[in-house]
């Protein structure tokens, strides 16, 4: 008999890994992976813009985290941050912007789901998430987010939407030239992917 590996989602609110960062020495455009897992995605885009950009990884599994420091250990554009993404957002991202750098791309790609009413407040985009961050991220940062889950999804839109963010563009197929290992292994079982981009416009907060 064949065991299954059952991996329970570590709980973000868990984590209180505070990290610090002064930004990058150059004020080059910046792409954001929130929960970048084994880095397949990630890889790919650097792959294709390391010329031309910075990267900001964000994993809260610390083995996972340690693989990607690994990996990524000669870049001097790429940093790598253990802990949870949501806790440390401003803390990584807000010195980049303040040192002249644009947040170009902020993917969310296949979050943890956090099903259950009372877990919602720890799905990355979630309510005091989208309160904070709307007082100081760029109003023309792309916000991807892509999810197999209908209901996540759903309730993501619903919540964006009564924070006035409602100019949200749908995508059916990948534009990035690339698949998360997430989203090969939902598109081999045939699962349907909902995919969403928008940005934060302060002034509807
Ligand atoms: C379902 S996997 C998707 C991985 C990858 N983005 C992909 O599409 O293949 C979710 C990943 O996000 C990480 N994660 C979940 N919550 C996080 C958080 N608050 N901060 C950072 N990483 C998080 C998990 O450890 C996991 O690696």
């Amino acid at each position: 008999m064949t065991k299954r590996r059952i991996r329970h989602h570590v709980n973000p609110m868990s984590d209180r890994t505070e990290v610090e960062f002064e930004g990058f020495t150059d004020d080059k455009p910046i792409i954001v992976d929130v929960g970048a897992a084994s880095g397949e995605f990630i890889s790919r885009l650097i792959e294709l813009k390391n010329e031309t950009h910075n990267f900001v990884i964000f994993e809260i599994r610390k083995a996972l985290a340690k693989k990607l420091v690994e990996i990524f250990k000669d870049y001097k554009n790429v940093k790598v941050f253990t802990g949870d993404a949501g806790r440390n957002f401003k803390s990584v991202l807000l010195p980049c912007i303040k040192s002249g750098a644009k947040i170009e791309e902020i993917f969310i790609n296949f979050p943890d789901p956090w099903f259950k009413d009372r877990h919602k407040k720890r799905r990355f985009i979630n309510e005091k998430f989208l309160d904070n961050v709307s007082s100081w991220i760029q109003e023309d940062t792309v916000w991807i987010f892509q999810t197999d889950q209908k209901i996540l999804f759903e309730e993501t839109l619903e919540l964006l939407k009564e924070k006035g963010i409602d100019k949200m563009q749908f995508f059916r197929v990948s534009p990035y030239n690339t698949q998360t290992k997430w989203e090969a292994a939902k598109m081999e079982t045939g699962d349907k992917i909902y995919r969403m981009k928008f940005n934060i416009i302060k002034t509807n907060l």
